[in-house]
């Protein structure tokens, strides 16, 4: 059985290399503190931060900057459509104490691909390029980019642009192997990560469709990737990397049999510590769609935690539902 090793991106090590995707409104520090109590996630990345916006937000105050100095390392997503956007931007990250920034080129949203940005960029590579290489002139920092196939299948164009990140100071690349009109739907075309594995020399991190200490495995295997990334199976169970880990490197990461109703309750808590209750409860809705899918009625917790009017009536309904119910496995 291969064993893969650790991450280097640039001068950072990412041990083990398994990495919790950007998701909005999903991967912040709550999420991250979560993970880091099972282990087993070797990189955090932000949700994606608008570079125009970001130089205005406080880590104080800023829901969106809030994290506490366990949750290392940690590389911000910068979601960015022109280059002079670039320069506040990053330093403000820099003030946060990034460990590294990442530029969205794979956000299919309408509104960010109009204004420019996240999968915009890879139809318009000139200005990819002007925005790596002003990132790369303006930072040490590892710099990553995370993209998706483009958007339209096909291969030349898509050797071109990863070639050019390359070229032009990546130090690493996150594929989401669905093209634009895909979004989230049908399976991930893996073959594409490997392929891309295969004509760069940077560290490859492949992502899409990983639920499970298996299809962990197989996504290394097929396609020699150097990290693989997670994001929606992370949210509903956060102690999968430490699944993935114990099945992987047991003699690091003995085996734990998590108790989904505990993780809730502690989510919920760390909520209540880290967040304003409008923003908690907001938070605590996005990770329930995810986490409800632990239980075969898990529609009913998604249905009473979306229709609670506070934090601590969500949890009382949320403790009902799990006195009644078994966990799907
Ligand atoms: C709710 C949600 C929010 C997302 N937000 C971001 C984001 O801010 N930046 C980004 O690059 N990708 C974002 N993504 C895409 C994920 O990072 C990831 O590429 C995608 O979910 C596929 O991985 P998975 O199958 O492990 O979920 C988001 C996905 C979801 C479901």
């Amino acid at each position: 059985m291969i064993q893969p090793g650790p991450l280097h991106i640039k001068n950072l090590k990412v041990d083990p290399p398994l990495i919790l995707a950007p998701m909005c409104g999903l991967s912040h520090t709550v999420l991250r503190q979560l993970i880091l109590e099972y282990t087993g996630c070797g990189l955090f990345y932000s949700e994606m931060l608008s570079a125009r916006a970001l130089p205005l937000e406080s880590p104080d105050s800023s829901p969106w900057l809030r994290t506490t100095d366990r949750e290392r390392p940690l590389i911000y997503q910068l979601l960015v459509s022109h280059p002079t956007e670039l320069a506040a931007a990053i330093e403000k990250i820099e003030s946060c104490g990034g460990d590294g920034l990442d530029l969205n080129m794979g956000c299919t949203t309408a509104l960010i691909t109009k204004r420019g940005g996240g999968i915009a960029l890879m139809k318009d590579p000139k200005r990819a390029e002007a925005i790596v290489s002003t990132s790369r002139s303006a930072t040490d920092l590892p710099l990553t980019a995370k993209i998706r196939l483009g958007w339209t299948l096909d291969w030349g164009t898509l050797k071109e642009f990863c070639s050019m990140l390359q070229d032009t100071g990546v130090d690493a690349i996150s594929i989401h192997p669905r093209l634009r009109q895909d979004r989230l739907k049908r399976p991930a075309r893996w073959e594409y990560i490997g392929r891309i594995k295969e004509l760069l020399d940077i560290p490859i991190i492949g992502n899409g469709d990983v639920d499970s200490p298996e299809s962990a495995m197989r996504m290394f295997k097929l396609t020699g990737c150097d990290a693989v990334m997670i994001g929606r199976a992370a949210i509903g169970r956060p102690w999968l990397f430490r699944q993935i880990a114990a099945s992987i490197w047991p003699q690091s990461y003995p085996v734990t049999l998590p108790v989904p109703s505990e993780a809730f309750n502690r989510f919920v808590s760390l909520l209540e510590s880290c967040f304003e209750p409008e923003y908690a409860l907001p938070l605590l809705k996005k990770f329930t769609f995810y986490f409800a899918q632990n239980y075969a009625f898990g529609h009913t917790l998604w249905r009473l935690v979306h229709n609670a009017s506070s934090l601590a009536k969500a949890a009382a309904l949320a403790n009902d539902f799990f006195s009644t119910q078994t966990v799907t496995g």
